[in-house]
C-alpha cells in the first residue's frame, strides 16, 4: 500500500530516500570519542598485523561493494585485498591461510553461493567477518564475527540502501584497521573519518535535487544501450550503475574501466550511444576525460557525474553533467551512488517497468 511506501510510488524510492537515516543509524552507534570502535570484533593488533590478505566474497550489488572495498581497504591498510565473486569462490580452489581475514557481504544472510563459499573459506582456515543486514540470518550466524547493516528491511529486489549502509561498514572496518596497524597518518585518519560523518547530509543534497537527474532519465530512457565508464573508484561504482540500470529498466549496459574501452568496447559507441562517465575520482580525472572524448569524437552522447569543483570543466567536454559534494576520494562511492541509483529509477519510471518486482530477478537467492 501506499502507506508501507512511506507516499513514494514505489519501494525502491523509499528506501532510496532513507539512505541517509540508514549510514547514521550504521555508522554512529560504533564511532566514540573521534575513533572507530568495533570491540566486538575480537580482532586484535596482532591479528590484523599478521594478515596476509583479505579476501571478500559476495554476489551481485554485495560484490559490487567489494569492488569499492579492494580500492578503500588496499589504500588504508596496504594489504592484499581479492574479491571474488560467491559462486567463483566455491570452486576455484582458493588460497587461504589461517592468517586470511575473509570478508563476506550480503543483505539477505542467505545467498546460497555466498554461504557456500564462507564455508569453504572457513574450512581452508581463515577468519571469517560478515557484513550483513538480516539479524539472525543464517551467515550472520555462522561467521566468527557479524558487522550488520542497519538498514531496516529492504523490500525492493534492487537493492540501495543495503549497498549504502555496507559500503559505510566498510570505512569503518577499514578505518578500524588502520588504527590498530599504524598504517595512515593520525590527521588522515581524522579526516577520513570526518568525512565519512558528514556522507548522510551530503547525500540529502543529492536527494533534495532529485529532479535533475528525473530530467536526464527522460533525455535518455529511450536508449537502446548504455556504457558506464570510470577509474579506480569510479570504475566500481559504474559497475553499480550499470547492474541498477539492466536490472529494472531492462537497458542492456555496461561497465567498462575507461581505459579498458579501446581493447573492445569502443567497437560498440557509435552515435546516439549513451555512455555516463564517473569522473569523481581526482586524481584520474584528466585520464577519464581523455577517454570522453575519445567516445564523443565517435558520436556518444555523455553524461558525466563528477564532484561540484570540476563540474564547470567537464561541462566544456560532456553533454549534461551531474555533481555530487567534494568529499575524501575513498569516500567519494558513498556519493555518486545515489545518482546512479535515482538514474536508473527514473528511467524504468519512465519506461513503465514494475520495479520493485523486476522479472526473473529474485530478492534473495536461496538455490544454486
Ligand atoms: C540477488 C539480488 C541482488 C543482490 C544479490 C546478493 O541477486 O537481486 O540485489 O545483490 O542477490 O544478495 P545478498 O543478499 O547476498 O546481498
Amino acid at each position: 500500500s501506499a502507506a508501507e511506501k512511506g507516499g513514494y510510488e514505489h519501494f525502491m524510492a523509499k528506501e532510496i530516500m532513507e539512505q541517509p537515516e540508514a549510514i547514521r543509524k550504521t555508522i554512529s552507534p560504533r564511532i566514540q570519542d573521534g575513533r572507530v570502535v568495533l570491540d566486538d570484533l575480537a580482532l586484535t593488533a596482532r591479528d590484523v598485523a599478521e594478515m596476509d590478505k583479505l579476501c571478500v566474497i559476495a554476489c551481485g550489488s554485495s560484490y559490487h561493494v567489494g569492488m569499492n572495498a579492494k580500492y578503500i581497504l588496499e589504500k588504508l591498510l596496504r594489504k592484499p585485498v581479492e574479491v571474488t565473486l560467491a559462486s567463483e569462490f566455491r570452486y576455484c580452489d582458493p588460497i587461504v591461510t589461517e592468517h586470511t581475514l575473509a570478508l563476506v557481504i550480503s543483505q539477505s544472510g542467505e545467498t546460497i553461493d555466498t554461504l557456500a563459499a564462507m564455508r569453504e573459506a572457513k574450512r581452508l582456515g581463515a577468519k571469517v567477518l560478515s557484513i550483513v543486514n538480516v539479524v539472525g540470518s543464517t551467515i550472520a550466524r555462522e561467521s566468527d564475527g557479524v558487522l550488520y547493516t542497519w538498514a531496516g528491511p529492504e523490500i525492493a529486489v534492487a537493492t540501495t540502501k543495503a549497498y549504502s549502509t555496507q559500503l559505510a561498514v566498510i570505512y569503518l572496518i577499514g578505518l578500524y584497521c588502520a588504527q590498530l596497524l599504524g598504517s595512515i597518518p593520525q590527521d588522515e585518519y581524522d579526516g577520513i573519518l570526518s568525512e565519512l560523518q558528514a556522507i548522510p547530509d551530503k547525500m540529502e543534497e543529492i536527494l533534495e535535487n532529485r529532479s535533475d537527474i528525473q530530467y536526464f532519465a527522460s533525455i535518455y530512457f529511450n536508449h537502446p544501450s548504455m556504457f558506464f565508464i570510470g577509474r579506480n573508484l569510479d570504475y566500481a561504482v559504474g559497475l553499480e550503475g550499470s547492474l541498477k540500470l539492466k536490472e529494472i529498466s531492462y537497458i542492456h549496459s555496461e561497465a567498462y574501466a575507461a581505459g579498458e574501452l579501446k581493447h573492445g568496447t569502443i567497437s560498440l559507441i557509435e552515435p546516439g550511444t549513451l555512455v555516463v562517465a564517473l569522473a569523481g575520482y581526482g586524481a584520474l580525472f584528466e585520464k577519464t576525460m581523455s577517454n570522453v572524448v575519445e567516445v564523443k569524437s565517435r558520436g556518444a552522447d555523455v553524461l558525466g557525474l563528477t564532484t561540484h569543483s570540476r563540474a564547470a570543466e567537464m561541462a566544456k567536454t560532456a553533454d549534461h553533467v551531474i555533481s555530487v559534494p567534494d568529499t575524501h576520494p575513498l569516500l567519494l562511492p558513498s556519493l555518486e551512488v545515489v545518482p546512479m541509483q535515482l538514474l536508473a529509477y527514473y528511467v524504468a519510471l519512465q519506461r513503465g517497468c514494475d520495479i520493485d518486482k523486476p522479472r526473473n530477478l529474485a530478492k534473495s537467492v536461496t538455490v544454486e
